[in-house]
């Protein structure tokens, strides 16, 4: 198998790259020609590979080189389009209609292989296929499978691996794309559901809103030169900033459960009790192991009807990181259980330049189309207007080319097909 990487010279870019190349498939990873991008090929061509660094880990994995090939990085988009079998877009949501719009030039629609988005934020692909057409194959992953720096040029440092996510098949594929698939990304589950991904996009909950409800204080502390911690000051220690949020995910549990998926915190019907069985069911059976690839499937195999449903911020911290869902418990006090939360976490800029288009937009857009109050999002985007006061809007997702139909039709995954002979493989 081949892999594309558009966007290698980015932080989980070389994340993949490493990874590939160590799991023993061909490589080819696309640097645009920006300064950064030709930095990157540059130092990876002196050094003939890319060195990966880790901290401690369970898997005893060292800090090591990874030999590469003189022409298994570079700037040739054409190579990337023609030789891979699978792109995986690698750099923020907000960026990939221009990247689309690029691989189309290059000759994508000859190939027709998968674009794996990762992640793809909220509603990206039906802006994709006004680009490439209806139906070209997408792969939607729900986060990116890393937590990654780069913290030199010719370097990746993978803080940690996700031991599962999930991917939305959206469009057309052929069955050895999805069994290909599969092989390449063993620890991911897969569904033919776009609101899995869509709807499930917790960075939308996070990330703008407490961002800009903290951003005096943000800026403040670096007028004082200080460190502000994202989650423990601007969340864990701030009542008014966590109810705002959970104000907002409530939006997002209503939206799923109006498109019938099964909905873990909603007001209401927390559906508290399905919760705890399926997660206690999971611990019993991780408590028996402790090979990381074991407990890699244990989640791929415990998690299956979790991971086709919709979960609240709470309950996907427990699912994510292991904070055991107390029943009834706010947002504000399960973020300050969060051990990874508590050590370092800082307010990013990301979190407003590519979460508010590709997240709270649309977000807002499909609570609209469907009647409810979305006056929680709107105060956030108030905010953003006020502090950012961007003008150009080409990346925001607000749909509103699409009819209320097309739009539930599509999240709901009404134009997934499998196409082609069974066992067909295409060459070249
Ligand atoms: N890194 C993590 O630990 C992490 C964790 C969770 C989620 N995520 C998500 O995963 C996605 C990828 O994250 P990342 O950390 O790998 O991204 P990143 O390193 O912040 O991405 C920046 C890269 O985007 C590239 N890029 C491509 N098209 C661009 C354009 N039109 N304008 C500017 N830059 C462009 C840049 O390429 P050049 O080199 O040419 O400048 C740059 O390397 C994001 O959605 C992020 O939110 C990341």
């Amino acid at each position: 198998m081949k892999i594309g990487i558009h966007s290698v010279s980015s932080q989980s870019g070389r994340a993949y790259l490493v990874d590939i190349i160590e799991s023993g498939h061909e490589v080819y990873g696309y640097a645009r020609e920006s300064v950064h991008g030709k930095r990157f090929v540059a130092a990876v061509h002196t050094q003939q590979g890319i060195f990966l660094e880790r901290p401690d880990n369970e898997n005893q994995e060292e800090a090591h080189m990874i030999r590469l090939k003189e022409d298994d990085v570079g700037h040739d988009l054409e190579k990337l389009v023609h030789e891979s079998d699978f792109i995986i877009v690698a750099h923020p949501s907000h960026y990939i209609q221009e990247t689309v719009k690029q691989l189309k030039k290059a000759g994508i629609l000859k190939r027709r292989i998968p674009i794996i988005l990762s992640p793809s934020r909220t509603f990206a692909v039906p802006y994709l296929w006004d680009i490439l057409g209806e139906g070209y194959p997408f792969v939607c992953f729900s986060t990116n499978p890393y937590s990654c720096k780069a913290p030199a040029d010719g370097t990746a440092y993978i803080k940690r691996r996700k031991r599962s996510w999930l991917m939305s098949l959206e469009g057309e594929f052929k069955q050895y794309q999805i069994d290909m698939l599969i092989q390449l990304f063993p620890q991911a589950l897969l569904n033919h559901i776009p609101a899995t991904t869509s709807i499930g996009n917790i960075g939308s909950i996070f990330h703008p809103g407490a961002f800009l409800l903290n951003y005096d204080a943000i800026n403040q502390a670096s007028i004082e030169g200080r460190p502000y911690s994202f989650y423990m000051e601007g969340i864990a220690n701030n009542e008014v900033v966590a109810s705002h949020l959970e104000k907002i995910d409530q939006i997002r549990l209503k939206i799923a459960d109006m498109l019938g998926l099964t909905v873990f915190g909603l007001e209401g019907h927390p559906n508290e009790e399905r919760f705890q069985f399926i997660m206690n069911h999971l611990r019993d059976k991780e408590e028996q192991h402790d090979n990381i690839d074991m407990l890699r499937q244990i989640r791929h195999d415990y998690l299956r009807e979790i991971n086709d449903a919709i979960l609240s911020a709470q309950h996907w911290l427990d699912y994510s990181y292991g904070i055991e869902r107390i029943s009834g418990e706010s947002l504000q006090q399960a973020i300050g259980r969060t051990k990874t939360y508590q050590q370092t976490s800082f307010p990013q800029v990301r979190y407003v330049e590519e979460d508010i288009p590709t997240g709270l937009i649309p977000m807002m857009a499909i609570g609209e189309r469907l009647g409810l109050d979305v006056s929680p999002i709107k105060v956030i985007l108030d905010l953003y207007a006020h502090h950012f006061n961007r003008c150009e809007t080409n990346d925001w997702r607000d749909l509103q080319q699409w009819s209320t139909d097309y739009i539930l039709r599509y999240l709901k995954g009404e134009f997934f097909k499998i196409i082609g002979d069974v066992g067909e493989k295409e060459v070249g």
